[in-house]
């Protein structure tokens, strides 16, 4: 039974305002075919294009820059591969039949477009656009398509949506008065039908010639006329988001000087915005830019948090310093964003081009942040120098740096943290911003997610965010935002999963995370109520195949037992081996492979790491016999790896490896170095301490009998026969609460990961009416999730309750988050 004890009378402080907000990058195709609803693949025809100074490899799927990152091309298709159940073109999505299709990467549109098409028809001939995965329509609806065309004859075309079959859904005729100079031709179309599999038809009943230098088809119904698609902006309406941090992410930072995300580059006629090629593998046409996004806040009620470059590409993707000339380009790139969004359209140039593109009034811009997942000292001096500048023309924004930079003396306002991590990490930092200094900058946590272990996207990693989410509401004095990363996935483009929100081209779902982000976010009070808890906790269930890592040549293993089985060597996933009989001789890296996964760190070159066995189990006993040709050689017993999905793989449409990886596992280890052992953690193969060191009877130049036996709660460790030492394993908070009070309710938010109901033993300190609505999110299993398909799988209920009062009891049901809604009597 857990216990709450909560203190209304002296309430701690008022609520953070802005604590939930939203994070939008243009990943997995966010932005064309998600929130800005352009339904034509490659409408510009660039995505066939190599970003700019950048060399192709392995057969075009992926590309080389200049400085050596690599990376997944044209959402790893490449120009010689189709996804699954699609035809081959080499201009991706377009198609021809009696028609011959070619770019023209000289006679464009405009100085900014790459390409236009060009189309010699045959009699009859036709050129069609599969939209992404299909161009969903619905019956009496109306789609407004463009494009900028020109022909040397007069040519009549027939556009027209059409189902697989070929039947017309929606018809209607151009005609290209003979003209060698590009001009705008513009239809609509009434759906007389709901098919979400059509593709868009540009027909010639006469042979000739066409080029096409840009096409468009939206849907006429957006988001209060705004051009957003609809559902997609209801779903973040719903969250009552109070910020918007945009555009990205890494997109902002680029991998090349070209591909760095540039104000200018985002604003005025969609067709005359240079396309970008993003950091997710495939190019944006940039149509939804800063007025776009500026506009969105506007809608949702949200303020802007413009995420601006600082002077630096990816740093982990072989960085560019920009210096001098390139660099006050940028600061002043950042200057004419914020006077866009902020300044008189009457005495500045910024602010009368924004009145000018529809909005006189002043957007206004709350919140700038100077770069994104920069640090080290090439970060401080161009974060000092923006920030000095900016602070001193735009006083009253709030600037928000990358890292602790008050650690080095400089003006911090806010720091932006980011937690990509198990449910087990958010369960266990419940309370990690208690400590954090209240004289020092406010945290903006812009980007946390639980990514790796067994459970990425379901209900129990999304508990595990709540625990954390209800220790950042206890101390919102000092963490001001939060927003959870990424946004939007299209379920036919990942690049990254999990993410709050998936699509389709007509269908929607929600993470279980998003339905509590929700709730937290509508049930707020007005100020933060004083609280102690007396939670439970659990430890955690392992699951996986022991291994071992070994950091220098010179070890042999031998006689492998698995669960009392002898055990063959599964899976060499760095370094290598040779195996005489049952003895593995062990050598460390290198190991190339290991490089496709991103984030993947180089000293993995620097190790060996095998498992044995390939049935997972929670219960491990591993024996084996081990030579060291010297005693310091450090080795690890490595336990419960598991082979998890990539996650952050190029797209789904690249030879995705199905090797097993250590990159996406986490795991225990016994890890032992000079002598001594010690348990960790092990994330991403960096590893974490979970208990003192121990001197080891360690020899080298003979067979030493290892044994570990593993459960949940502990990991018993033994050298020939003789115990060495126990490792506790650590037990993780599994109650997580926090409440809020007003004039007239006192919300108490309450989570239980436990897979049993917990009792809740609450006591006020002022008297509530005995009835009292809950709100409930809950599912049938840890591992319940939504999709497509039953996308309220787990989505909270609404429950009326009796017997609240002073001192009440309720009842958590197992894996389970609960808004209690009291009303003070
Ligand atoms: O959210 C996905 C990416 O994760 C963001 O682009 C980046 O900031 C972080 O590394």
């Amino acid at each position: 039974m857990s216990k709450i004890q909560i203190n209304t009378q002296s309430p701690h402080f008022p609520i953070t305002p802005d604590l939930y907000g939203l994070f939008f990058e243009d990943i997995n195709r966010a932005g064309d075919s998600g929130l800005y609803p352009e339904m034509l693949r490659n409408r510009a025809f660039e995505d066939s294009i190599l970003p700019k100074g950048c060399t192709p490899l392995n057969d075009t799927f992926a590309f080389e820059t200049p400085t050596g990152w690599r990376d997944a091309f044209n959402n790893g298709e490449g120009l010689t591969r189709w996804m699954d159940g699609l035809a081959p073109t080499h201009i991706p999505a377009w198609y021809a039949e009696n028609a011959e299709i070619t770019l023209n990467q000289t006679d464009t549109l405009n100085r900014n477009r790459l390409a236009s098409l060009h189309v010699d028809f045959e009699d009859k001939g036709r050129l069609y656009n599969i939209g992404f995965h299909g161009i969903s329509i619905e019956a009496g609806k109306v789609y407004d398509f463009y494009m900028f065309a020109k022909a040397p004859q007069d040519t009549l075309l027939q556009i027209q949506l059409e189902d697989t079959h070929g039947n017309v859904l929606a018809h209607s005729e151009v005609f290209l008065k003979a003209s060698d100079s590009f001009e705008r031709y513009d239809v609509s179309f009434l759906s007389s039908a709901t098919d979400h599999n059509t593709r868009l038809v540009i027909a010639s009943r006469e042979p000739g010639g066409i080029q096409i230098g840009f096409t468009s088809l939206m849907p006429r119904d957006t988001y209060k006329g705004h051009g957003m698609r609809r559902d997609l902006m209801e779903m973040l309406s719903a969250m009552s988001p109070k910020f918007l941090r945009f555009p990205g992410g890494c997109i902002v930072e680029g991998f090349t000087k070209e591909t760095i995300m540039r104000f200018k580059n985002i604003i005025g006629p969609v067709w005359e915005r240079p396309s970008h090629m993003l950091m997710w593998h495939y190019r944006t046409t940039n149509g939804l830019g800063f007025h776009e996004y500026l506009q969105i806040c506007e809608d949702l009620g949200a303020n802007p948090l413009y995420v601006i470059h600082c002077g630096i590409t990816c740093q982990g993707r072989g960085p560019i310093y920009l210096e001098g000339n390139e660099l006050e380009e940028l600061l002043q790139d950042a200057c004419d964003a914020i006077d866009y969004a902020t300044a008189s359209a009457d005495t500045n140039k910024w602010g009368a081009l924004r009145a000018q593109n529809g909005h006189p009034k002043p957007f206004g811009m709350k919140y700038i942040e100077i770069g994104n997942e920069n640090d080290g000292p090439e970060y401080l001096c161009r974060y000092k120098k923006f920030y000095n500048t900016l602070k001193e023309r735009y006083p009253d924004i709030i600037f928000i740096s990358n890292c602790h930079t008050e650690n080095d003396g400089l003006p911090t306002e806010m720091v932006d943290e980011h937690y990509y991590r198990t449910p087990e990490y958010f369960q266990g930092h419940q309370d990690v911003f208690d400590s954090y200094d209240r004289n020092g900058p406010q945290i903006f946590v812009g980007e946390y997610a639980v990514t790796s272990g067994k459970h990425v996207g379901d209900l129990y990693s999304a508990l595990g965010e709540a625990m954390y989410l209800t220790g950042i509401e206890k101390n919102q004095d000092i963490v001001k935002l939060t927003s959870y990363a990424p946004l939007f996935q299209n379920v036919n483009y990942t690049a990254w999963y999990p993410d709050l929100i998936s699509y389709n081209n007509h269908e929607v779902s929600a993470l279980p995370l998003y339905y509590i982000i929700q709730m937290m976010a509508s049930n707020r009070g007005t100020h933060v109520a004083d609280i102690s808890l007396e939670g439970k906790s659990i430890y955690t269930e392992n699951h996986g195949i022991p291994g071992l890592i070994t950091y220098k040549n010179g070890v042999r293993i031998k006689n492998v037992l698995y669960n009392g089985k002898p055990a063959a060597l599964t899976h060499q996933t760095v370094g290598s081996h040779i195996q005489t009989d049952n003895e593995y001789q062990l050598f460390v890296g290198p190991n190339s492979d290991i490089d496709i996964y991103a984030g993947a760190d180089k000293s993995l070159k620097e190790i060996c790491y095998v498992t044995f066995g390939d049935k997972p189990s929670c219960k491990i006993t591993f024996e084996a016999d081990i030579y060291l040709d010297s005693p310091d050689i450090p080795f690890a017993v490595a336990l419960w790896n598991e082979h998890y999905p990539m996650l952050f793989a190029p797209d789904e449409t690249c030879e995705r490896s199905t090797e097993w990886s250590p990159v996406f596992t986490e795991h225990f280890s016994w890890f032992i170095k000079d002598g001594c052992g010690t348990g960790c953690t092990v994330h991403w193969l960096v590893d974490q301490p979970i208990c003192e060191p121990v001197p080891l009877p360690i020899v080298a130049g003979e067979y030493m009998h290892l044994k570990v036996e593993a459960d949940t709660t502990q990991i018993l460790c033994y050298i020939n026969d003789v115990p060495v030492q126990t490792i506790p394993m650590k037990k993780y908070p599994c109650t997580g609460a926090c409440a809020s009070c007003d004039e007239n309710e006192i919300q108490l938010k309450i989570v239980n990961m436990s897979d049993s109901t917990d009792s809740v033993n609450i006591r006020l300190d002022v008297d509530v009416e005995s009835a009292y609505e809950a709100l409930v999110l809950t599912g049938d299993s840890p591992y319940a999730r939504n999709d497509l398909a039953h996308p309220l799988n787990v989505a909270p209920v609404s429950c009326q309750k009796d017997g609240a009062g002073r001192e009440f009891i309720f009842e958590a049901k197992p894996l389970s988050f609960n808004i209690l809604k009291l009303k003070k009597a």
